[in-house]
């Protein structure tokens, strides 16, 4: 079994985003979400966040956002373990509570070709929320197949495979602290 530090040798390219640049990020998305919702006198909201890749984000958005905020999570699948997407949202968990007259934020950790977002808001659009607003760390925009962006966003990045800040490949690296870029070796 190679170390820790022998995988990320073979499998890993570079750093695409330095820890610091995220926290920096994710500090001011806070500051413009915050503001966003107390520009319209609403002072509480509910956050549902995409599992698993949103998990990391999440967390340290919300301890920055200057508001009354609950948390839910839902939990889906579109990629299984190939590099790319199949089309199909399989929804794995709901959320807990209901939805109906509250101001909702869907947190997703990427937006690639679009599908997964939008199937998740055509979804909850239909339980009558107050709002739903999407906010998504990382986008791809040459990757839609649909017309489709995030309100709040993050980075937007090229088309390569990264991994790292919830992202995964196969499972691995969603724990890194920062955004890397896979060698297309090591998915291909
Ligand atoms: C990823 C990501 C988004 C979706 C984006 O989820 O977290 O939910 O794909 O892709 P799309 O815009 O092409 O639909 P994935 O299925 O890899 O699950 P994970 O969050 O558990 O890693």
């Amino acid at each position: 079994m190679p170390s820790w530090a022998a995988q990320i040798e073979t499998d890993i390219d570079g750093v695409l985003l330095t820890e610091a640049e995220i926290i920096s990020r994710v500090k001011a998305m806070a500051r413009e979400i915050s503001l966003f919702y107390q520009q319209q006198d609403i002072g509480s909201i509910t956050v549902i966040g995409v599992l698993r890749g949103a998990f990391i984000f999440l967390a340290d958005l919300v301890r920055q956002m200057e508001l009354e905020v609950t948390i839910d999570f839902i939990a889906v699948s579109s990629y299984g373990q190939a590099a790319t997407t199949s089309g199909a949202v399989r929804i794995l968990k709901d959320v807990a509570e209901p939805l109906d007259g509250k101001h909702v934020l869907i947190i997703e950790d990427i937006i690639d070709s679009g599908l997964t977002l939008n199937y998740l808001c055509a979804m909850l659009r239909a339980r009558q929320p107050a709002s739903l607003k999407t906010c998504s760390f990382l986008s791809k925009p040459s990757r839609r197949q649909i017309e489709l962006n995030a309100d709040f966003c993050g980075f937007e990045i090229e088309d390569k495979f990264v991994v790292g800040y919830g992202l995964d490949f196969a499972g691995k690296y969603r724990h890194l602290p920062y955004i890397a870029v896979l060698k297309p070796a090591t998915y291909q």
